[in-house]
């Protein structure tokens, strides 16, 4: 095993001071976590999901409590679907029934779903409540709670309604993944690969030598890796807080798998599992254009996450047509993110829709 890699605690950096700590913790910290980046203890909402909350809830309530905090608990259903304007009111009735004043903190319990649809509330609640996000999926310890950005979904489309509002404090229990369903793991699984591949070459040899523990959870492991893949987020953030240029890099995989969550229907592969089959096809059109590309060692990763045996029965041109579709609702032309050397990604849109049906193809072949 490789040294150590990264800090469990560092600074999420914004401009005008106002930076913020992730802290890889545990959830039984987070009391006196509050007290030093919120203040002394006084009545707060916990916003969590049926699932998140009947394993983590009642132990943080009672941490909380023990500690002179006032939790008021309100849980929604797990699920894409929770993301709707109608849980967002029922949270707003809630919060407002219970009584809360601009000093009431708001704790979301829970993976991105969670974060985005509690994150939004913080947001509007009185102008504003201090928000902390204590992520449970590994999408969300590395990625959604990460930036500020929180939202919810409409039926035009996913997460068309929200706003960028930063939170007091993360604090990411690593331990809490070892719950995580399956799929949900090795959904998170790429989202972390990505982030080696845009921005980190050591993170991705550390990804490589250890892929095996890290398949199978290996605590020790994990632990290493969620804060420094978090870290890259939090960089890329720091230079791109409203999403103008660099915060692209992110997206790599993303616009090919946006065409699979949107043609197979969502739900058919997690977000995940869409992004990982995308990696596939971006890796295709990058090692074309930067024939120095690592592609085989690159692949071996990729590759192994576990994806849907589904990709190939979905017509290529079908998947291409969405792509630019996508596009073509937002008003401007298609990009998409390649790496020109391993832990380097740009935007281009320098390609030929030629370039996407091979990309297509390529990622097709990995299934059996
Ligand atoms: N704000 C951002 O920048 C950003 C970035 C990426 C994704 N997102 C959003 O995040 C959402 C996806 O987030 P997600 O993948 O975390 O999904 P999720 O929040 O739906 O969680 C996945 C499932 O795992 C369960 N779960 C969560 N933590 C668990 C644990 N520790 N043990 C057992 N079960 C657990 C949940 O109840 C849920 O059923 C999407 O809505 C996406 O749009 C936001």
């Amino acid at each position: 095993m490789s040294v150590s890699l990264a800090p469990q605690t560092f600074a999420i950096a914004l401009p005008h001071g106002r930076d913020y700590p992730y802290i890889a913790g545990k959830l039984s910290d987070v009391p006196a976590m509050m007290r030093q980046h919120v203040g002394a203890p006084r009545k707060c909402l916990l916003i969590t999901d049926i699932a998140v909350g009947a394993l983590y809830g009642d132990s943080l309530v009672a941490d909380l409590t023990q500690d002179g905090w006032q939790p008021h608990v309100f849980t929604v259903p797990n699920g894409e679907a929770t993301k709707s304007v109608d849980h967002l009111t029922a949270i707003f009735d809630f919060a407002l029934t219970e009584g809360i004043e601009r000093s009431t903190p708001l704790l979301a319990l829970g993976g991105g779903v969670v974060g985005d649809l509690a994150g939004f509330a913080a947001a509007s609640l009185l102008r504003g409540l201090p928000l902390i996000h204590l992520p449970t999926t590994l999408i969300a310890q590395v990625d959604s709670s990460i930036g500020g950005k929180t939202g919810i979904n409409h039926t035009m489309g996913k997460n068309l309604i929200g706003a960028f509002y930063q939170p007091r404090f993360i604090c990411a229990d690593v331990d809490t993944l070892q719950s995580l369903p399956e799929r949900e793991w090795t959904s998170g699984l790429a989202e972390m690969v990505k982030h080696a591949l845009i921005a980190d070459a050591d993170l991705f040899a550390y990804l490589e030598e250890n892929w095996t523990f890290i398949l199978a959870r290996d605590s020790a492991i994990m632990h290493e890796v969620v804060p420094r893949a978090a870290e890259i987020k939090a960089h890329v953030v720091a230079q791109d807080e409203r999403e103008k240029g660099l915060r692209a890099i992110l997206n790599f995989g993303h616009t090919f798998g946006h065409a699979i969550e949107n043609v197979a229907g969502y739900g058919t592969f997690t977000h995940g599992e869409a992004v990982a089959l995308g990696m596939l096809a971006a890796l295709h059109v990058s090692h074309q254009q930067n024939p120095d590309l690592p592609l085989e060692r690159l692949l071996q990763v990729v590759c192994q996450i576990p994806t849907p045996n589904l990709l190939s029965s979905i017509p290529t041109d079908q998947l291409i047509d969405a792509m630019y579709f996508d596009k073509k609702m937002k008003h401007g032309k298609l990009h998409i993110v390649l790496l020109d050397r391993l832990g380097h990604a740009y935007v281009t849109d320098t390609f030929s829709r030629q370039d996407l049906i091979a990309a297509w193809t390529f990622a097709k072949s990995f299934e059996t």
